[in-house]
Formats: structure tokens, sequence, C-alpha cells
């Protein structure tokens, strides 16, 4: 059995890991940040990079001057880095940088060339909302089911898959889901929306920062057509993300956001658009955020993704491990340690008879551990997950239109960077048996309208940590 000393440790290479947070009515404690699925701190390599780049930065492309044309450099040598790390073939796809992998899934689903004989996209019951209801709004949009534990369920994949078979324009499923870390057979499902004449995209905010992703050529049948990242998921949070995807696809089209930097040429009558990926980056972009996204996929390709998937392994397994010895503690998702490697590690949970509010407020303000409660932007998911009734959820809804959260349903979320060791699962399970045995010390209050609880005098000097 793992034990909580066995481990390779990765902190040196990060921004703030070891860093002491007030508690309440304790000593200073070292913050636990169990909320990597949201976002990640910086590796220092990403802050070096920008420190190391800020002396040169300017503006990119057209500028002439050595600045300029050094700052151009970077970002395009970031854009050829992302491309690399995703295994995009330089041929065929195209890297255009964002600012997060909402605004590139919207982006392409305002330019992904749909007709009027493919008008369906395939997503499924698990997604982020931010890969759902972009496809809501521009075609009509049929989500897979799950089964009970909330994995795809492959059997109605393929029955979906058949019934729109004539009519399929794209399947746009997550590669891992932010709430149970479960994995999708992307690949496999690659194949099946190639031979229904459709493509596919990979929500890969999750899975890049922990998996490798391997996009391959367009000739391979279970390549993928096109991928979304986040940097601030990837230890890089510096305001970019991309889209990489078939370069033919953005080689036509108008651009759904116009303006300087898309054109070749414009006449008081006329527009060229110019090539990807500038006609899809309108306006001066973010390239210290590229930069930073480069540099962090740098670190990460240098620890080794299969080195990152099998330390978060190690940290998940441990913690399915010791989670059940908590009182009236109850894990959502797949629950076995041996199964570990298979999912990510963002690990699902509540305590039975007490609010996710209340379990999460207390875990912050008494113990310095950083978690996540609620729905996590993927309500039908966590319905789906808690096994709520068709009218159970319309009874959720109307307290929630009503401005009551006081009963919102949710999930307490403990999710795994590559940072973390097996002290700090340790240190979880302890305040989560203490808390279960409602032994905390303070008084909380919740407000009805958001959910969320308050703690009676918590007033740290939030200045004295950091202030503008
Ligand atoms: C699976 C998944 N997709 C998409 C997103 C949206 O990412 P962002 O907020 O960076 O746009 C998230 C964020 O949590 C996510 O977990």
């Amino acid at each position: 059995m793992t034990t909580a000393s066995n481990h390779q440790d990765y902190r040196d290479l990060f921004v703030g890991i070891d860093v002491e947070v007030p508690v309440y009515n304790g000593k200073p404690q070292r913050y636990i940040n169990l909320d990597n699925a949201a976002s990640t701190p910086s590796l220092k390599s990403a802050q070096k990079a920008i420190n190391d780049f800020l002396v040169y930065y300017s503006s990119v492309h057209r500028g002439t001057g050595f600045k300029s044309q050094l700052s151009t450099l970077a970002y395009e040598r970031a854009r050829q880095i992302v491309l690399g790390f995703v295994g995009a073939d330089l041929r065929d796809h195209t890297c255009i940088f964002s600012k997060n992998s909402t605004e590139s899934i919207n982006k392409l689903a305002r330019r992904f060339p749909f007709t009027s004989q493919r008008d369906v996209v395939l997503t499924s019951g698990m997604e982020h909302h931010s890969n759902d209801l972009p496809w809501r709004a521009v075609a009509h949009t049929v989500h897979v089911a799950l089964t009970p534990d909330g994995r795809l369920d492959l059997a109605a994949f393929e029955t979906d898959l058949q019934r729109y078979r004539e009519r399929l324009a794209l399947v746009a499923i997550t590669g891992a889901s932010n709430v149970t870390g479960n994995l999708n057979p992307v690949h496999a499902l690659a194949e099946k929306a190639h031979q229904a004449g459709a493509q596919i995209l990979v929500d890969c905010a999750q899975l890049a920062p922990h998996r490798k992703v391997d996009m391959g050529a367009l000739d391979d049948p279970s390549h993928l057509d096109f991928i979304v990242i986040s940097a601030h998921k990837m230890y890089a949070p510096f305001g970019s993300g991309a889209l990489v995807g078939r370069r033919d696809v953005f080689e036509s089209g108008d651009p759904d956001m116009t303006g300087g930097g898309t054109v070749e040429i414009v006449t008081l009558d006329d527009v060229v658009w110019a090539e990807p990926p500038d006609r899809d980056e309108a306006g001066s972009p973010n390239t210290v955020g590229a930069v930073a996204l480069a540099a962090a996929i740098r670190q990460l390709e240098s620890v080794g993704m299969q080195t990152v998937a099998e330390h978060e392994a190690r940290l998940t397994a441990y913690a399915l491990q010791r989670l059940p010895s908590v009182p009236s503690l109850r894990l959502y998702g797949d629950t076995d340690p041996g199964r570990a490697a298979q999912r990510l590690g963002v690990i699902p949970l509540q305590l039975e008879g007490i609010s996710h509010f209340l379990v999460s407020a207390v875990l912050g303000y008494e113990f310095g551990i950083g978690v996540r409660s609620g729905c996590f932007c993927a309500h039908p998911y966590i319905l789906h997950l808690l096994g709520l009734s068709q009218e159970q959820s319309y009874a959720v809804r109307a307290s929630m239109l009503n401005g009551d959260r006081s009963h919102m349903p949710g999930l307490i979320r403990a999710s795994f960077g590559l940072y973390n060791n097996l002290e700090e699962v340790d240190v979880l399970v302890e305040a989560l048996n203490r808390i279960a045995r409602g032994e905390y010390r303070g008084r909380y209050t919740q407000d009805i309208a958001s959910g969320e609880y308050s703690l009676e005098g918590w007033q740290p000097e939030f200045n004295r940590y950091f202030a503008i």
C-alpha cells in the first residue's frame, strides 16, 4: 500500500505552493489547493518566461522594431509549441489563440460549417456547460445518455449515432470530466464519428494538463479534428487558451469576430480575409499569455506526461483508499482505487446530512484547504450523479428562481495537480473526519440567496497578503 511518504515531489516547480494563510482561531496553515480542476497555480518556468519576455515585449505582427520582431517570433513559436504538444499535424491543423476553452468552443460553434443536411451535434450529459450551451445555440444538439455511475453510455452513443447518421455534423465530447475525472475513449469515438461522415471536437480543458493529447493526421481514421485547452488549468494562469483544429475549416467563411489583424486587404466595399490563424484572431493578441502557456507546456513535457499521469494516479488511489474511513462520506463516480490510472484525480464526494456549502466553507476557513462545491458548471451531470428525478430537478429549479439556493444539490470536489502530495491527502481526510464528527469551531450562517456559508468573526487582513 502507498504511504504518505513515498512519493516524488514536484513542488519546487511551482509558485506559491508553501504559502501560509490565516485560518479561523488557529495558527496560519500552509494552504492546500485541491481545486486544480478549476484553476492551477503558476509554474515557476511560466513566471520566469514572462519576466524574461517582458523586457522585450512589444506589439506583434507588422511592427518593424527589434522588440516587435522578437515578440512576433515568440508568439509564433508559442503557437508551434502548442501544436506540437497536442500532436497536431502541422500541415492540416492550425492553432488559434483564445482566452480560454469557453471562448474557443464558442468560436468553433460559430465557425463550424453546418449545412441544412448536416445540422446535428452529438454531445453528452457529462459536459461542462461550455461544451454544451454553445452547441445548443447553433445546431440541433443531442445529449448522449450516461450510465448510472456517470460514464458515457457507449451503446447509447452508437444508437444516437445511427439515428442521426445522415444529419450528424459534429461529435463534441469532453476528453475528461471536470466532475468525476472520467475519461472518454475519444479516439474510438472519433473513428465512429468519421465513419458517419462527421467530425469531432474533444474538450481537452481537463485532459490536457494530465494526459498526453494526440490529435493525429487527418488520414488517420481516429484523428481528432478539433481540441480546446485553457492555460489557467495548465499552470500558466495568464489569460490564454487555444483552439487547435482543421485548417481547412478556418480557411473559408467569415471570422466570427472581425477587425484588425483578420484581413489581407480592405477597401470601402470589400474585404479579403487573412489565412488561418490570423483570420480568427481579431485584435491584438495576448502575447504574454501565449508565451506563458508555451513555457508551461515545455515544463510539462520535460517532466513527461506519463510521469504526470502516474503521480496523479498515485494520489488518486491513495485518496480513494483513505476517504471511505470518514464517517458518512459518500464518493461518486468511479470509487475503485485500483482503477485510479484510468481516470483523472478529480474526486466528487459528499458528507451525508451536511450541506456541501458548509463542508467546503469549513475546509477553507478552519483547515486552509481550497476545494469547490456545487455543480461545477455541469448541472445536468450533477443531477444525474445524485439520481434526482425530473420532478426533483424542477423543484430545485423553482426554488432557485424564487431566490432560495439553500438546498441546492451539489457535491464537494477535490482535484489534484502535479504539485499535490500524499500528506495533503492525509490533511484532507483528517479535516473531513473532524467535520463529519461535528468538530469544527466556528459559527456559520447560510445566505439563503447564494446558499453559501459565512463564518462569524472572520475578518482577515487581506491587504497584508496582497493589495493593488
Ligand atoms: C471540461 C471543461 N470544459 C470547459 C471548461 C471551461 O474552461 P474555461 O473556464 O477555461 O473556459 C472547463 C472549466 O472548468 C472544464 O472543466
